[in-house]
């Protein structure tokens, strides 16, 4: 082959590859916190001890009565493709749980079932918000919220939120955001990454707001069962999520069922018509067995739930008197989830040089808080749900490192 012809593919090759990828697919950044999970477990692949605090899951095991049941349903076969609202069964049981936890009844027509809650998060905005439209939300908030809005090119309009007020989402910063592309406003009460749990009168205020100037609020309910102080309160209760409010719930996080991707939303008729067939067109639906044994899991859902709550409060006394003799963090006691988001600065070191350095050289691994956002930068994000050895060794480690930072 001459060199012109060589040069000639290398050159094609390079067209190719700039060819490659839409604009779309250069928008795709995924979850920070899985490329955390990959790298460490790359050093723990040469042999490195690592204690994990990074990833949003659970130590404890979910529940057996509900194991039975999946293993019953696919006993009896319900392993065929099934509506792409979800099975009625899980849909009733959907029903039941709210009107008898937030006192109003949604038609069935108002639930649709999905592979998860996070989907939803790109389910809801792709149906109701432009591009070039506006989405208020917290600074830091959630990774998949900011990494939706990119993707779907939407400006992310953000309130910064900070420990000393207790990461409050003020209504008054909320109001002087608000314009005429405003098309959603995001609440996650309980939050992740910081665990506050909004006041009532913040979200009634959050609410009237979004009446007041047409805007939806999607109210992100995967912790409501995980609260230690004060009361979960939903938004949805507000308008019977018939006119503005999108629900979203799911079971990974109240029955400790992560690996399911179960979730759930309640809202207005047409946008859960919408939000079935874009679930429909990417995952068709979601595995009738697994939903049959989520019939379960509800019809039990405060025994369980408690179970689970009473571990992660003990865990969170842990978390939080071994982190607080640690002089050089700063955070707010979280009331709600299972995330402590801690300050770094006083080490001298923002949140991504700290979460390096605690791997490296401590063996404690990190979220650090940009992921969440600009605001969560100088942060560091823990998740507690872990054995209590796992946990106090992980405490020792990310002291010793805030001990000789700097
Ligand atoms: C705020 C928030 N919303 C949604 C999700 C997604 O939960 P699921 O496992 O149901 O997809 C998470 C998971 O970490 C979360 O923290």
């Amino acid at each position: 082959m001459s060199t012109s012809e060589r040069k000639t593919r290398k050159e094609i090759s390079a067209a190719r590859s700039s060819l490659v990828f839409s604009d779309f697919a250069k928008r795709i950044v995924g979850q920070s916190m899985f490329r955390i999970l990959g790298a460490a477990q790359d050093l723990e692949r040469q042999g490195k001890d690592l204690i994990h605090f990074e990833i949003g899951d659970t130590h404890l095991e979910m529940p057996s009565e509900v194991k039975k049941s999946a293993i019953a349903a696919l006993k009896a076969g319900h392993t065929h493709y099934g509506s792409s609202y979800g099975e009625h069964t899980l849909r009733v049981a959907i029903q039941k749980a709210v009107k008898e936890d937030f006192k109003f009844t949604p038609d069935l027509s108002q639930i649709v079932v999905t592979s998860g809650a996070n989907p939803l998060i790109y389910y809801v905005l792709a149906v109701l918000v432009n591009s070039g439209e506006e989405v208020i939300l917290t600074d830091p908030a959630f990774v998949t919220y900011n990494a939706v809005l990119d993707m779907l090119k939407i400006k992310g309009v953000r309130v910064p939120i900070t420990h000393t007020n207790n990461f409050r989402f003020d209504p008054a910063e909320v109001e002087k955001r608000i314009t005429s592309k405003t098309r959603l406003i995001v609440i996650n009460s309980p939050s992740n990454p910081t665990g506050s749990v909004y006041p009532k009168s913040d979200i009634i205020k959050i609410y009237a707001l979004a009446k007041k100037h047409n805007v939806f609020i999607l109210s992100d309910e995967i912790y409501s069962r995980l609260v230690y102080e004060g009361a979960h309160f939903s938004p949805g209760t507000l308008d019977s999520c018939r006119e503005r409010v999108i629900v979203t719930n799911g079971f990974s996080k109240p029955f400790a069922m992560t690996g399911w991707r179960v979730g759930y939303a309640i809202g207005p008729e047409q946008i859960i018509e919408k939000i079935a067939l874009l679930s429909q067109t990417i995952v068709s639906c979601v595995p009738p067995f697994l939903q049959d044994a989520c019939v379960t899991a509800l019809e039990r859902r405060h025994e369980f739930s408690a179970r689970y709550l009473r571990e992660y409060a003990r865990l969170r006394q842990i978390v939080l008197r071994e982190l607080g003799k640690v002089e050089k963090f700063e955070f707010s006691k979280p009331s709600g989830a299972f995330y402590l988001f801690i300050d770094v600065s006083k080490t001298g070191m923002d949140g991504d040089q700290f979460a390096e350095y605690a791997m490296q050289k401590h063996g404690v691994v990190v979220c650090p808080g940009s992921g969440f956002g600009p605001g969560g930068k100088k942060y560091i994000r823990i998740c507690y749900a872990n054995t209590s050895q796992k946990l106090l060794e992980g405490c020792r480690r990310l002291a010793r490192a805030a001990a000789k930072a700097l």
